[in-house]
């Protein structure tokens, strides 16, 4: 399972929980990575741990004043990113484009989509992955995986009808090692979560749960 901490804005410590990942990567068969703010992933990255942006824009080198560039992201030590966030979206032909432009930099990419119709729509475009997250579960720790299990399914079946080589995850209210299991259960290849580690007490305490029975 590919476990993808998303630290969005809050007001964590993006080191702190980036070694706490690091660390809980190196005990386990799982794959762990950390979304941090663009303007920490130098930082995170450089304590080992694999790091990813939150965005890219569809943009090359030039005149686009407070635009994500994905060279920049690269260069600072991002391995892959997040496009289209439910916090982030993008119209279908900036989707595209930002593919394009992580792809020129050599990012992995996961296309996030509310349901399992723009996940497919998604897939056709030829990402490295898909996360579906119903953005009503967002934040409420209440898992995908257990509120609407149809809609993990739906997802993979919908990429899968386009390209089976694209993986598929699953996000939106996930914190437990019980709620990954279920979502590897629905056929999801992983998670995308947030609270459940950005908003813990012991984001580290957290982080074993979720690997706990993987
Ligand atoms: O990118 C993951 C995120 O949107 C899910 O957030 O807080 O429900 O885990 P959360």
């Amino acid at each position: 399972m590919f476990i993808l901490v998303n630290l969005k804005t809050y007001p964590c410590d993006p080191v702190a929980v980036a070694e706490a990942v690091r660390d809980v990567d190196e005990k386990t068969d799982a794959r762990l990575a950390v979304a941090p703010q663009d303007a920490h992933v130098e930082r995170v990255a450089a304590t080992g741990v694999e790091t990813w942006a939150q965005h890219v824009d569809p943009i090359d080198h030039g005149s686009n004043t407070g635009h994500a560039l994905a060279e920049s992201l690269a260069e600072a030590g991002a391995e892959g990113t997040l496009i289209n966030h439910s916090e982030k979206r993008l119209k279908l032909a900036d989707i595209d484009g930002s593919i394009r432009a992580a792809e020129r930099a050599g990012l992995e990419t996961i296309v996030c989509a509310n349901n399992p119709a723009q996940i497919g729509a998604s897939a056709a475009l030829g990402p490295d992955a898909v996360a579906v997250e119903p953005p009503e579960l967002i934040g409420t720790g209440t898992p995908v995986s257990q509120a609407d299990p149809d809609v993990v399914e739906d997802a993979v079946d919908a990429a899968d009808g386009v390209d089976d080589d694209v993986s598929v995850l699953c996000g939106a209210g996930i914190s437990t090692g019980e709620d990954v299991v279920s979502a590897a259960d629905l056929g999801a290849e992983g998670v995308l979560l947030a609270s459940g580690v950005a908003k813990a007490d012991d984001p580290a305490a957290a982080l074993a749960d979720l690997v706990d029975p993987l």
